[in-house]
């Protein structure tokens, strides 16, 4: 144990990834402020309560963290908007640390970019670190994606994808793409905060997570695996970069906090390599399914190599393949009753 009640800031700590952090931190000793977001029904809360910092949480959100293994006297848990910024405030206060997840996870189509993806993400970003520099955080560790990797057409085609490039903004507006936009600007944004403001930031990038669940909801990566079990022939052309177990996800975010020598990008997956390659090991894995026959190039130019996740994996980190990620995630699903 590295960090005895050191007090650390988990936003989203109540999404899938989120959830699997707060619980390796718990685990490691750290003291965890645990955001949640003011979900569909606000719970007004009392002046009193908020200077109680008691915070009225929705039950069905937390129930899974609030039961974690150290939770009762080391998780705290707070409900913010990323777009209130005082709300921000009042969470990182007295912590050492932050790890921002929260933005919106959508890959679908939405009606309102702007408002549904563009603003948390980027103007939540922004808050973050502001609030972070106010209070004098030491470090903060921003959850971008592969997605602010590629979809990255302009790339020299005979070169392996890495930490050096980035997605093409233009391609993304003119094809719609608002997720791969909103955390490409996000991440651009902390990197501009981080320089002009002199503040301590790093970054991890995953490729597509999943794993056994801890929280009860579904994220969208998750939810692509429940499509494709079910015979979904979409092929995430411009999304998919490489899986990534929710366990090395967590550890990738722990590894690059803790490790001041840990610098930059962190792209984090355990190869490169394309959706069609993970949809014929599903088949493999599980014949029972109707998982449908999709060529082995689903994602044009990009290059496979097993070392895409290099940084992180020089840091220390071995990464569990690409089956146990498969096993664990379907067998999970099953287990919750997501799919029979
Ligand atoms: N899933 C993947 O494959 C993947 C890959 C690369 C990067 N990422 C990134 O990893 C992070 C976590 O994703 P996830 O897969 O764990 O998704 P998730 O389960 O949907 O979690 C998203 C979290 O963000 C919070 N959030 C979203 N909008 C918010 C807002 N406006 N204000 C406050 N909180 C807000 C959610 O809070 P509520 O639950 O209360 O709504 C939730 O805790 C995101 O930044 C995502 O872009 C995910």
């Amino acid at each position: 144990m590295s960090n005895v009640a050191e007090k650390v800031c988990v936003t989203g700590g109540s999404g899938c990834i989120g959830s699997w952090l707060v619980r390796l931190l718990l685990e490691r000793g750290y003291v965890v402020h645990a955001t949640v977001q003011n979900l569909t029904s606000p719970i007004n809360l009392s002046d009193e309560c908020r200077k109680l910092n008691i915070f009225a949480v929705d039950e069905a959100e937390t129930k899974h963290l609030q039961a974690l293994e150290g939770a009762e006297t080391r998780l705290h848990l707070f409900q913010i908007d990323l777009l209130d910024y005082e709300s921000l405030v009042s969470v990182l206060v007295d912590c050492s640390g932050v790890f921002h997840l929260a933005s919106p996870c959508i890959v679908d189509q939405v009606r309102d970019p702007e408002k549904e993806l563009l603003d948390p993400a980027i103007k939540g970003t922004t808050n973050v670190l502001r609030a972070a520099k106010e209070v004098g955080i030491g470090r903060v560790v921003v959850t971008s994606s592969s997605s602010a990797i590629m979809p990255s057409p302009s790339w020299p085609a005979d070169k392996v994808k890495n930490e050096d490039c980035w997605t093409d903004i233009e391609y993304c507006k003119q094809n719609g793409l608002w997720y791969p936009l909103s955390k490409t600007l996000a991440e651009k944004a902390a990197w501009d905060f981080a320089k002009g403001e002199g503040l301590d930031v790093v970054v991890v990038n995953p490729g597509t997570v999943m794993g056994p669940l801890i929280s009860p909801r579904l994220n969208a990566s998750m939810l692509m695996l429940v499509r494709l079990l079910q015979g979904c022939t979409e092929t995430y052309k411009n999304f998919f970069m490489g899986s990534v177990h929710f366990k090395d996800a967590a550890l990738a975010h722990v590894m690059v906090y803790e490790n001041k020598a840990a610098t930059g990008r962190h792209l984090c997956v355990e190869a490169i390599s394309h959706y069609g390659d993970f949809v014929a090991m599903v088949a493999e894995l599980y014949p029972d399914y109707n998982i449908p026959r999709l060529p082995r190039d689903t994602q044009p130019g990009l290059l496979r190599a097993k070392d895409g996740g290099k940084k992180l994996a020089d840091l220390g980190l071995e990464f569990i393949s690409m089956e146990k990620i498969i096993t664990d995630a379907v067998e999970s699903l099953k287990s919750k009753g997501f799919i029979s």
